[in-house]
């Protein structure tokens, strides 16, 4: 679903991702890990379109995506979601949803001039689908409170929920449980296997390592921005680069 092949970027001298190559299958949960600052976010902001790739190819569904512009990439299906949580925090939980993120503004007000019964219907037809999701979601009880009201990690709930809004076939997850209160990381969990169960593909990028063990099939370990491993979870843990890796971090210690 997901193949790059010899990804590279500069930011001035510093190399964040070196020739890295690494694969998605459909149906699959996959996880990125690595120290802070081995370059992971910026391997999303390469595939998802927000940076541009100084060497490399990224392939999306057998088709060429290097270059494409976010917007582009988003509606053939590949979302990311952010390190820094982005819902609309004055919104409700249910406006947070119905706000398609890839949606265009100007065409929406152009369309709604020429259009109106389309758009009407449409809105209509989105806001049901928004009302499903937060049932599915557990979060249909908070559909009128503001999203900043919300707990940290249902806000993060909230904001996989608004990419889901846009059907995406793969979703890249930039810390899925950063900040998120032990409990809520346990239903992170949950929601994400649920949407696994509907047919989306999971790249993760995480520092939980428990959580990322926990889902993913294969695990891709980045350093300096080089891919120092990969394998399943149990392999992972045991390569002596990982722990070399991660030596003085006490991250690994939480995995095992
Ligand atoms: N926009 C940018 N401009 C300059 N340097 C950047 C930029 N984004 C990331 N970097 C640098 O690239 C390296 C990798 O960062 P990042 O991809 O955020 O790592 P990670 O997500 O693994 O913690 C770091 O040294 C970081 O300072
Ligand atoms: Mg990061």
């Amino acid at each position: 679903m997901l193949k790059v092949t010899g990804l590279t970027k500069e930011f001035g001298g510093l190399r964040a991702v070196d020739d890295l190559s690494l694969e998605v299958k459909e149906g699959t949960i996959v996880g990125l890990i690595g120290p802070n600052g081995s370059g992971k976010s910026t391997v999303f902001n390469l595939i998802s379109g927000f940076y541009r790739c100084d060497a490399g190819r990224i392939e999306f569904s057998g088709k060429d995506i290097t270059g494409l512009p976010p917007h582009v990439i988003a509606r053939m299906g590949l979302v990311r979601t952010f390190q820094q949580t982005r819902v609309f925090p004055e919104m409700t939980v249910f406006e947070n949803l119905v706000v398609a993120p890839q949606d265009n503004v100007g065409e929406g007000f152009i369309d709604s001039l020429l259009f109106p019964r389309a758009v009407k219907e449409d809105q209509k037809k989105k806001g049901e689908e928004a009302l499903a999701l937060l049932r599915f979601a557990d979060l249909y009880e908070k559909r009128d409170e503001l999203a900043k009201n919300l707990p940290y990690g249902e806000q993060k709930r909230l904001e996989l929920m608004r990419a889901v809004m846009t059907r995406p076939k793969i979703m890249l997850l930039d810390e899925p449980t950063a900040g998120v209160a032990r409990p809520q990381v346990e239903k992170m969990r949950e929601y994400i296997l649920k949407l696994k169960d509907q047919g989306i593909t999971f790249l993760i990028i995480e520092h939980h390592m428990k959580f990322v063990m926990g889902l993913s099939e294969w695990v891709y370990v980045l350093d300096h921005g080089q891919l120092i491993a990969q394998g399943t979870p149990s392999e992972v843990q045991k390569n002596p680069k990982v722990i070399e890796a991660y030596l003085g971090t006490g991250r690994m210690a939480a995995a095992v």
